[in-house]
């Protein structure tokens, strides 16, 4: 068997578990919501759309709900892996922050804060750093992904350690939960790692850092208006905050078949499943429903639904969004509250990293 083919099947297998693990870890939330903490962040790299917003915004606002600490970061030093900070990077935070208010997430249950706000978090890449080997580091699939998105032809010293970094955002707070999409997949088995030989080393007998667990999301990915990956840069997707008119534009231009009957079958056609898809999300109807409704509608008539479903739902979230934008000082003042927060967290963590590798004088 040729070497990528057995990749191919164990990253598959890994998934299955992964899966079977989410689907366990659903179950127990609404017994025990305070014997879990959930850690999540994103890249503020340009507004978040409709596959964040099914694919995990709902998600975090839920488990916040159900009583589950919950943390959120902006990982604004993960911008900087693969290109240098540009200065709309303050901007783009706020934005940022603005989307995860507008959803539901509420920044005195849930605080929110960013990667260069909290020194402490940063400083436990260093001995995370050195438990890990070099040629680990060059097998993660994601961190080549990124290379080639980039552009670049070589990866930086940062997105090369990137999985790291992202274990330090993790265990600082130590969280036991991280709702991710698949592609995260091979940044949290290295936390695990991390974890794992961090307590052999160091704290045999009681472990001090969980082995978190991925929650994925049951939403099938979503695809863009061009039917290709959905992305921030590819502007195939809508975003939370765009207006009504963008929306029905990008809507418009989406790419469908000439089939005039609508139906639901994502193998045979993927980019008109998709829209429908979408429309059921926004309506929490079935798909196969919404495509029956739709019938001999053609493209037309799906792009007309799934336009109204969108702007339908996503209009309060849009009108709060709209009020808050105005608001720097307080946007600014929810991020620096959070930061506190979790400053103190890496604080105490880092505290007891120091004793426990015998490096507290
Ligand atoms: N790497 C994630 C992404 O590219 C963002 C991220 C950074 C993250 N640190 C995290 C996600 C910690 C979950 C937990 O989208």
């Amino acid at each position: 068997m040729s070497q990528t083919h057995t990749q191919d099947r164990s990253a598959e297998a890994s998934l299955a578990q992964a899966r079977a693990r989410s689907a366990r870890l659903e179950a127990t939330f609404i017994e025990d919501p305070a014997g879990y903490r959930v850690l999540t962040g994103d890249r503020p790299t340009g507004p978040l759309h409709l596959g964040h917003y099914f694919g995990t915004l709902r998600n975090r606002v839920r488990l916040q709900n159900l009583g589950v600490p919950t943390m959120v970061l902006v990982a604004d030093y993960q911008t900087i892996t693969d290109r240098q900070s540009p200065s709309s990077l303050p901007r783009d935070v706020e934005e940022l922050v603005a989307d995860y208010l507008a959803v539901g997430i509420d920044p005195a249950r849930t605080p929110i804060f960013a990667h260069s706000q909290v020194p402490e978090l940063n400083q436990l890449m260093v001995p995370f750093l050195s438990l890990v080997s070099v040629p680990e580091l060059e097998r993660n699939p994601t961190v080549k992904e990124e290379l080639a998105a980039s552009g670049l032809q070589v990866a930086s010293g940062l997105l090369f350690t990137y999985p790291v970094h992202q274990a330090a955002d993790i265990l600082f707070c130590r969280a036991n939960v991280v709702p991710v999409g698949k592609d995260q997949l091979p940044h949290l088995e290295m936390t695990r790692v991390i974890a794992r030989r961090f307590n052999q080393r160091y704290s045999p007998r009681q472990p001090f850092f969980p082995e978190p667990e991925a929650l994925l999301s049951d939403v099938p990915l979503l695809l863009g208006t061009d039917g290709q990956k959905m992305s921030k840069s590819r502007t195939n997707a809508v975003a939370i905050g765009a207006t009504e008119e963008q929306t029905a534009r990008l809507i418009r231009a989406a790419k469908t078949d000439s089939d005039r009957r609508i139906t639901y079958d994502p193998i045979k056609r993927p980019e008109v499943s998709n829209l429908v898809l979408l429309a059921a999300l926004c309506l929490e109807r079935d798909p196969h429903e919404v495509a029956d409704d739709i019938g001999d509608g053609g493209a037309a008539g799906l792009k007309r639904v799934l336009t109204e479903a969108v702007n339908e739902r996503l209009r309060p979230i849009r009108a709060r969004r709209t009020a808050l934008i105005q608001e720097r000082g307080y946007l600014r003042e929810v991020l620096n509250a959070g930061a506190r927060t979790a400053g103190a967290i890496a604080t105490e963590t880092l505290g007891s990293v120091r004793r426990l590798m015998h490096t507290s004088y």
